[in-house]
């Protein structure tokens, strides 16, 4: 089972954290479906420090989502710890995680995120440093490396582990590959034989089977499942099935992913507002609808839709129609 400190999570899948992506309204949607431990998207130690109300108001977290994962990046000492302190303190996040895999020049250019991977005891400074300033258990996610020939991933969890760090997720693949290629299972494999704290692993899991592979493969405590849950929380709730029983539950129908839709759509409305979580919602939507035969006119409208009015009538009446035509079928079949 995955533990992190004290918390014990009910089961090894973990959702990942993605910038503009996990926020409550939609970690809430993909705990209902079983994850057994959720991640926040992304926050900036500056924007925490600074006090800046919109980086404060992505620190928000319902108490049902809970165990969570909050994420913050940085690149000096003094704004990390200081952020680390901030959310220990001021909100109800179980596990603070550091960032250390943003592969984007924006992050990295100040020392952030990937930048990390190419010094384990800068790795090591900084995580003792938040770590003895802190309650709640760190954890870092990392890449593997900055570029094929400087892969420390070993090094790294080691300096983590060193420094009272948790736990480690690891990412198969180095900044400078960002998302291309294949994610390389092997380290993950290397960095949990190398360490005593729990490794989640991640990386192109993007079946329930995979998920066990990695499992079996890897030996990692979890398994961290990113882009294949975006518009697809049943990802989630399959991969905790089939890991549990063995047995492979079908994928939802159009009307099942529309209501989903629907209550992630008037969950991003009530944190944020109308106007900003109807055109969040239009790449949430356009993934939602991944895979229904005959999406592409609906896909086109969703993003001239500016009210949940306009979204919810075009979904709904798409699930009618797909109803209806596979009402058809039937008949004539
Ligand atoms: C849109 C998007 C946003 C992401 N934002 C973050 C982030 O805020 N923090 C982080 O550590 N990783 C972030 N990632 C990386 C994912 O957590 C994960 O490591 C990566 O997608 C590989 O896993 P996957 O193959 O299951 O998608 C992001 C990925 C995507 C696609």
């Amino acid at each position: 089972m995955l533990k992190i400190g004290d918390i014990e999570m009910k089961n090894q899948v973990v959702l990942a954290p993605m910038a503009g992506i996990c926020n409550s309204a939609f970690r809430l949607t993909v705990k209902e479906f079983g994850a057994g431990l959720v991640c926040a998207e992304m926050v900036s130690d500056k924007g925490i420090v600074s006090q800046n109300d919109r980086t404060l108001d992505m620190l928000y977290i319902d108490e049902r989502e809970k165990p969570l994962s909050l994420q913050i990046f940085g690149g000096e000492r003094e704004t990390l710890v200081q952020a680390a302190q901030y959310v220990d303190k001021n909100t109800n996040a179980d596990i603070i995680d550091i960032n250390m895999g943003c592969p984007v020049p924006k992050i990295t250019k100040c020392d952030a995120g990937a930048k990390w991977l190419l010094d384990p005891n800068k790795i090591y400074e900084m995580v003792s440093a938040v770590v003895d300033t802190v309650e709640k258990p760190v954890t870092v996610k990392m890449r593997m490396g900055w570029d094929e020939d400087h892969i420390f991933a070993i090094e790294n969890a080691q300096a983590v582990e060193r420094a009272g760090g948790k736990a480690v997720a690891l990412h198969g693949r180095t900044r400078v590959q960002m998302y291309e290629g294949i994610a390389n299972w092997d380290i993950i494999r290397d960095v949990k034989q190398a360490v005593n704290i729990p490794v989640i692993g991640n990386g192109d899991v993007q079946t329930p089977q995979d998920a066990k592979r990695m499992l079996d493969e890897t030996g990692v405590d979890g398994v961290m499942i990113g882009r294949a849950a975006l518009g697809n929380p049943w990802m989630i709730y399959r991969t905790v099935k089939y890991l549990e029983t063995g047995e492979l539950m079908g994928e939802p129908n159009a009307r099942e992913k529309i209501d989903v839709s629907i209550l992630h759509l008037d969950r991003l409305i009530a944190l944020k507002n109308e106007h900003i979580a109807v055109r969040e919602m239009r790449k949430h939507a356009a993934w939602y609808l991944k895979g229904i035969r005959g999406n592409a006119i609906v896909r086109n409208g969703i993003n001239e839709c500016n009210t949940r009015d306009e979204l919810v009538s075009l979904l709904t009446n798409f699930a009618d129609e797909v109803e209806a035509k596979e009402q058809e079928a039937h008949q004539v079949g």
